[in-house]
């Protein structure tokens, strides 16, 4: 039998110990021996629950046992799970995590060690909780140059968003309903100002191309500032509003961003609602390859975590090559990337708009004393200089078709 750890005790380490307990046999077929829980790392007890007789406070007592052959991080954060990784993997111990704060910011460092202690660093599960992805990217999409990776990668503002458009309601609004209901956490800035969705387009980047993407580097905007009145556009159009972390190569530069976007019905990831997560991959060989599934939540995050656990086992003292040197690849300036926009301006400034962008495309969705409207593709800085000669200039959206 195999002995592991867990690190944490929250929502995804429970269900990890759910997922190996209600899937025992068959995990123990498919990893060719048992897989069992020797410790659970947590500051707390837990007396009502059958894991109390496994707590330790201690993680050097986990440290220390030569018996437990792989660690489950699943605390969050980067203190101290970075310090309980690093040392468990210095310690010949293989290392499973669902911590993408972790991943993003020390992948590179986490995986070197891995490969040279001969045991595996492997976090299916810190992008798009149940959905593979790590894994496809790592040893399935290995034949193709990719081109561009374009993910819904957080729940809750996809959530928000689906709500906003159905039922015609403000961010504030939905926002408070999903507080409420437990989809959106108490303090929700990592998710609806695209931090988190930032954190993991940097993996998934850093995967594609095997080097490190700093997240700092990629430009991020959230959803807060997306009103009732753009779906109200977007419904004329024909578009949903999403937001999408995507990295692109074009002619050598990387472009990265996290940011909301107007997509019409012939993108893959146009159906894709409520809390779900999604991501398209296009490489130069194979075209676009989507993957969709729950991005968050106990049994599918724990899900990726087991499967990875089943991978270290398969795998002991062999490494499973991944490539992420930690030489940064320079993420181009965002002002240089080209995008199309959807604009909301004061109505009166039509013919200024008319004069100043080339062929703008006007939408009307019979809100007074306004109007919208479509540019051409067009670099980042150079609308920003050519709008803001513009006084009655309201809001803008970047648009995918
Ligand atoms: N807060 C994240 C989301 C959870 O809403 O998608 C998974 O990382």
């Amino acid at each position: 039998m195999i002995k592991i750890a867990i690190l944490g005790y929250g929502t995804v380490g429970s269900g990890v110990v759910e997922v190996l307990n209600t899937n025992a046999a068959l995990i123990a077929r498919r990893a060719g021996q048992e897989v069992g829980v020797k410790y659970v790392l947590d500051l707390r007890d837990f007396p009502d629950d059958p894991v109390q007789s496994k707590i330790v406070h201690d993680f050097q007592v986990i440290l220390d046992d030569p018996e437990v052959d792989i660690v489950v991080e699943t605390m969050g954060g980067t203190k101290p799970a970075y310090e309980y990784v690093k040392r468990s993997l210095q310690g010949g111990k293989s290392v499973c995590t669902s911590n993408k704060e972790l991943v993003a910011a020390y992948g590179a460092e986490l995986v070197h060690i891995a490969k040279s202690r001969n045991v595996n660093f492997l976090f299916e599960a810190s992008v798009g909780g149940g959905i593979p992805i790590i894994r496809p990217l790592n040893q399935s999409l290995t034949a193709d140059r990719i081109e561009q990776i374009n993910g819904i990668l957080n729940g809750t503002t996809n959530y928000i968003l689906t709500k906003m458009a159905r039922e015609g309601s403000d961010f504030e609004d939905v926002l408070k309903e999903a507080q409420e209901l437990g989809y959106a956490e108490k303090d929700p800035t990592a998710d609806v100002e695209g931090f988190d969705a930032c954190r993991k387009i940097a993996i998934l980047t850093s995967l594609a191309y095997g080097q490190q993407v700093d997240y700092e580097d990629i430009y991020t905007e959230g959803i807060t500032k997306i009103t009732a009145n753009d779906f109200k556009y977007a419904g004329k159009m024909g578009a949903a509003i999403k937001t999408f972390g995507t990295s692109k190569k074009i002619g050598g530069r990387l472009y990265a961003m996290v940011a909301p976007q107007m997509i019409k019905s012939d993108n893959p990831l146009f159906a894709v609602n409520d809390v779900f997560n999604a991501v398209c991959v296009t490489g130069n060989m194979l075209g676009d390859v989507m993957f969709y599934g729950k991005g968050a939540g106990k049994k599918a995050t724990a899900s990726a975590v087991v499967s990875d656990v089943v991978d270290a086992v398969k795998h002991m003292n062999v490494n499973v090559m991944t490539i992420w040197e930690d030489e940064k690849q320079v993420v181009s300036p965002i002002g240089e990337m080209k995008n199309r926009f959807f604009v909301r301006i004061r109505k009166d400034e039509k013919e200024k708009v008319e004069e100043v962008f080339e062929n703008p495309e006007f939408i009307d969705a019979g809100i007074d004393g306004e109007i919208g409207f479509l540019t051409e593709e067009m670099a980042e800085d150079n609308f920003e200089k050519t709008i803001s000669g513009f006084d009655g200039f309201l809001s803008r959206i970047r648009v995918g078709f």
